[in-house]
């Protein structure tokens, strides 16, 4: 099994290759002049599994051709299968018809992974409110990981929170609100969530009371900030003791820490799957498990 890291996830790559005690593969990238794409593959993949990784966000246009790029030319160089572990999956938001005419984005950016000859996919917490499982979009064997386990056994060292109540910010979070909470052996609860436009939302709690308690706040992205944000206010006001943000994509708009930090929460991580100034847990130990368990 080769590991090979796209332009986005070359860190996290090696650090995958490092846990599995070899080294990633190799890749020239570079642009022509009038700025189409080049890409050279280095190492010899003939015959052999190939485990590509790339996170697709923040110029996920370019990443996704990218990874199509990638994928076709193992594919055509011989490699026996290619495992795609796409850590962030962009476009999973815009998984329905919000509005006539609108494009179905996820299902177009499954369908071109599938027709490059990817074998199987991982994703870590993609973005599934309305489709539940992966399996419903793509055709191939696809694997959704959750990277909670990790978050919570960082927020548990970094914070020492006593018996935190686990929040989710809305709804859909429960999914990995349930996962934090286990791991902590604690409780949890999700408050309930209006968009009212791409920066804008309203949070309004449920039954939890956060009242003299430690609370951990999970979530899939940090995009704006302002979720977080919402949620904090809420918790604040009913009392919290001290307060931790935890996320696995921190996509971060311009300014989304410093909201939240003025709200009076400093502790705010998240991890790898995009690199960023809050990304302190990696995701590859996750990967490099489920790595191991595709047989050569
Ligand atoms: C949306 O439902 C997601 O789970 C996140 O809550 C959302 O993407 C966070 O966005 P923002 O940080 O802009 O509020």
């Amino acid at each position: 099994m080769i590991v090979i890291g796209g332009s986005s996830s070359q860190a996290l790559a090696s650090k995958v290759a490092g846990e599995l005690g070899t080294e990633a593969g190799a890749l020239e990238l570079r642009r022509f002049p009038d700025g189409e794409k080049y890409l050279r593959v280095l190492t010899d993949i003939k015959d052999k599994n190939v485990a590509v990784i790339q996170s697709i966000h923040h110029t996920p246009d370019e990443l996704l051709f990218e990874f199509l790029l990638l994928t076709d030319t193992l594919k055509d160089l011989g490699a026996r299968k290619v495992i795609a572990f796409i850590p962030y999956f962009a476009y999973a938001r815009q998984d329905e018809r919000f509005k006539t005419g609108e494009a179905l984005s996820f299902k177009t950016v499954t369908k071109l992974i599938e027709s490059v000859g990817t074998d199987e996919v991982y994703t870590i917490d993609m973005h599934q409110h309305r489709v539940l499982k992966s399996s419903e979009v793509f055709k191939i064997p696809s694997h959704n990981l959750s990277a909670m386990p990790l978050l919570a056994n960082y927020a548990e060292k970094a914070g020492k929170l006593e018996k935190p109540l686990v929040i989710g910010p809305d709804a859909e979070a429960e999914q990995w609100a349930k996962i934090a909470a286990e791991r902590l052996h604690t409780d949890y609860d999700v408050f309930e969530k209006t968009r009212l436009g791409d920066a804008h939302v309203e949070v309004r709690p449920r039954r939890a009371d956060a009242k003299g308690r430690d609370v951990l706040i999970v979530d899939d992205i940090i995009s704006t900030g302002g979720t977080i944000v919402e949620a904090v206010k809420i918790l604040k006001s009913q009392g919290a003791r001290r307060i931790q943000v935890a996320c696995t994509h921190p996509i971060l708009a311009p300014g989304a820490v410093d909201k939240i930090n003025k709200v009076g929460v400093q502790d705010v991580f998240g991890t790898d799957t995009v690199p960023s100034p809050i990304s302190l847990v990696t995701v590859a130990p996750l990967i490099a498990e489920h790595v191991k368990t595709i047989s050569d």
